[in-house]
């Protein structure tokens, strides 16, 4: 597993070896520190974007093709130009590639016949955003170096995962993979569209385990969170029309129409209130370096998405107490969609090394898999590479 431009080279020759010199791009993928499904509610999330990252190296086709290999599904898939417009969703990756040149040439640009390699650091599946790296990354090498608006290119690769991949996700991926810092987490304002980087204060160190689990419910229960939020507005608004989205309620609305909505989307509701209350409280904690509290908002919000939200699991419930029982943790919270993937833990630098070895030696004997786990520092959002 390599990004470095050496790799992409030989086997972007070996690859398509009549191709002329490619581009290469590179998008990252993010953990969410915290703000855990606010952001289609229109509210605020926190995530740092990743060094693991999807990187595509593009050069153009002389045979009127857009051509894609993956390197991590070993696989290759080829349309003429002409025909992307009309394709219909196959149901597996290459719908990401699709769907982001459809939406580039619904927004005008002129997609050019291509040939596309494509490779990524990102653990697919691990709740780390590997879907909006390969979207960004793929989205960058087919505009092949011309100049798209920042926030115009992160809108377009979310349509193309809510129209064509068919995922009504909300925008924090691709924002954080377009937008990242090195050194900062981004508060993103879903609503806005604007955010503030927030430096991370020291002595903490940023660890994600992966359960290394992907429940199939992940998908449905997504559509499901999002319909949920929809109808507690919809009883929210009958008397304050305006509260538009759940980023305008507020536990006082809760508390006054609760008893109107059924007790699950009164859960739901209460979750997405809540957390981004959490989401500004961790903020301030971090301008305070406030540690301890750092730690306790990450502890209440796993709390939330357990039982208010249920997006957790056992792998993730176990990692979460796992973790908070280990000296020198901070918090330990689920991060991303939910129902599997990784877990964001705070943890003292000088225990992160031990920290590693007893979180993965306790869930191997648990759950008979050794969990992958990743040191989380700050990166860049995305761009072409230059070398
Ligand atoms: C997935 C989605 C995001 C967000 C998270 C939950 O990662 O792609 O838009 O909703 O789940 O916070």
């Amino acid at each position: 597993m390599d990004g470095t431009p050496a790799f992409l080279r030989s086997r972007f020759k070996e690859t398509f070896p009549h191709s002329g010199k490619p581009k290469f791009f590179r998008a990252p993928g993010r953990v969410n520190l915290i703000g855990e499904h606010t952001d289609y509610n229109l509210g605020f999330v926190l995530p740092i974007a990743l060094d693991l990252a999807s990187y595509t190296a593009a050069a153009p086709d002389t045979q009127g093709k857009l051509c894609v290999r993956s390197e991590s599904e070993g696989e290759t898939r080829e349309w003429p130009i002409s025909s992307i417009i009309d394709l219909e969703p196959a149901r597996d990756w290459s719908d990401y590639v699709a769907g982001v040149a459809r939406e580039l040439i619904l927004a005008g640009y002129d997609v050019q016949p291509a040939n596309l390699f494509v490779h990524s650091t990102v653990p697919l599946g691990s709740g780390l955003s590997s879907s909006a790296a390969f979207e960004v990354s793929v989205a960058l090498a087919l505009l092949n170096g011309r100049d798209i608006p920042p926030l115009e290119l992160v809108h377009l690769c979310q349509r193309a995962e809510n129209r064509f991949v068919g995922m009504p996700c909300g925008v924090m991926d691709q924002y954080a993979s377009v937008f990242g810092r090195s050194g900062a987490a981004l508060q993103i304002d879903c609503r806005t569209r604007q955010h503030q980087p927030v430096p991370l204060p020291e002595g903490i160190a940023i660890i994600a385990v992966n359960s290394m689990v992907k429940h199939e419910l992940g998908k449905t229960a997504y559509r499901e969170r999002v319909d949920e939020c929809a109808a507690a507005v919809r009883i929210i608004q009958e008397r304050h029309p305006l509260v538009k989205s759940l980023r305008d309620a507020t536990m006082r609305h809760l508390e006054t129409f609760g008893p109107a909505m059924p007790e699950l989307v009164y859960r739901r509701a209460r979750h997405v209130i809540t957390e981004n209350g959490r989401v500004i409280e961790f903020v301030k904690a971090c301008e305070a370096k406030d540690l301890e509290r750092m730690g306790r908002t990450f502890r209440e919000s796993h709390e939330s998405l357990r039982h208010d939200y249920e997006v957790s699991c056992e792998e993730l419930d176990f990692l979460v107490e796992t973790a908070l029982a280990m000296p020198a943790v901070f918090g330990a919270r689920m991060t991303g969609g939910g129902f599997g993937g990784c877990t964001v833990n705070l943890v003292a630098p000088q225990a992160a090394a031990d920290f590693k070895s007893a979180i993965a030696r306790k869930y191997e004997e648990r759950f008979g898999t050794a969990p992958a786990v990743y040191d989380c520092h700050p990166s860049a959002g995305a761009g072409e590479m230059q070398f």
